[in-house]
């Protein structure tokens, strides 16, 4: 088991103002913030992130929202980070999701639905790399 996992604060959350709360909402969960960034998603940079949805009908809608405006990539630690990331943030259409979670909180819909969570310890991995580069993980953190 990993105790790592990406998070991504998405572009609706940076929109509406909700980065300070849903990070509060992950710290005050037990998750400890390892690396942060913002970055704005070029369409390359988002179809490479989701290529495993390339085939999905709703592929194309989801490159032009994550590239609409900048989001917040984030570095987690806790022990079981996957699973208790993905439970904390609840199902991935906000309307099925459990009371309390973040998405039944603040998401409007299936798409805009604030937060990203990897579904795995080895994408978790992959995805981190994908937005940090060794130094920013290694020497701050000694991951
Ligand atoms: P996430 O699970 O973080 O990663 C894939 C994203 O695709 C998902 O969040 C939503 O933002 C989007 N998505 C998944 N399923 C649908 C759907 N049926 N319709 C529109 N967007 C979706």
């Amino acid at each position: 088991m990993s105790n790592k996992t990406l998070a991504i604060l998405k572009p609706d959350c940076v929109r509406k103002n909700l980065i300070g709360k849903v990070i509060s909402h992950i710290q005050d969960s037990g998750f400890k913030v390892r690396a942060m960034k913002m970055v704005k998603l070029t369409p390359d940079a988002a179809k490479g992130f989701y290529e495993v949805h390339k085939e999905r009908p709703f592929f194309n809608d989801l490159i032009t929202y994550m590239t609409s405006g900048p989001c917040v990539p984030i570095a987690l630690e806790k022990e079981n980070a996957v699973e208790d990331f993905r439970k904390l943030i609840g199902t991935t259409d906000p309307k099925k999701a459990d009371e309390g979670t973040i998405r039944k909180l603040y998401a409007e819909n299936i798409q805009e639905n604030i937060v990203h969570g990897s579904d795995s310890d080895e994408n978790a991995a992959k995805e981190i790399n994908h937005f940090f580069s060794r130094k920013e993980i290694l020497e701050i953190n000694g991951w």
